[in-house]
């Protein structure tokens, strides 16, 4: 199964994507505006772990953004239980290397349609951290809409932020 767009693709997960998962996600600009779950430093170990996680999806949620033959990013939609179940949460990071290219707000609007042709959901939710004025940018040129401000809701790197919640409605 693969999403294509203009100069990358959305695919399934490989286990020999590890040395590149490892590459590219190991930089604190990323770590930085991302759940401190994801690993900093990004060591190969914890790239097998994740690719582990992944491999055998069911259904496919979760893609790696490839760009000339390698990974370069992520992205995919975590589903939610109970009363959020039809509202799963969208996340994404891509490599320093390709920042500014309008790659992800592409990747975004591919990920979307593919959610709501595929899953019984009506809403897909975004949250960014206050100071990370490049994915709400992503969100908004995807189509998303910022439908509130969590006031002090987050710490990352011992400062304490807003979240922007974003929404899309199907
Ligand atoms: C946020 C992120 C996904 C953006 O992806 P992208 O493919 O670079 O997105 P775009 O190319 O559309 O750029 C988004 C905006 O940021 C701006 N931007 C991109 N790179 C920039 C840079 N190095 N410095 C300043 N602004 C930059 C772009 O100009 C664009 O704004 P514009 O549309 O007003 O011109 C990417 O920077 C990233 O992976 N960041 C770290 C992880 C992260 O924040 N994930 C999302 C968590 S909610």
């Amino acid at each position: 199964m693969e999403l294509q767009g203009q100069c990358f693709k959305l695919r399934e997960w490989r286990s020999g994507d590890a040395a590149a998962l490892q590459k590219h996600a190991d930089n604190t600009n990323i770590f930085d505006f991302l759940f401190d779950r994801f690993p900093s430093p990004y060591t190969t170990e914890a790239a097998e772990t994740f690719i582990n996680s992944k491999l055998a999806q069911d259904p496919m949620c979760n893609f790696v953004i490839e760009i000339e033959g390698e990974l370069a990013g992520v992205i995919g939609v975590d589903f939610r239980e109970d009363i959020y179940r039809k509202s799963p949460l969208l996340g994404y990071w891509i490599s320093e290397m390709y920042w500014g290219r309008g790659i992800m707000p592409q990747a975004v609007k591919l990920v979307v349609a593919y959610a709501f042709s595929n899953f019984d959901i009506v809403r897909i939710q975004a949250s960014v951290n206050g100071n990370n004025n490049r994915s709400m940018r992503v969100l908004e040129k995807a189509g998303f809409v910022k439908e509130g401000i969590l006031k002090s809701n987050i710490i990352k790197n011992g400062i304490i932020l807003d979240e922007h919640v974003y929404g899309i409605v199907k």
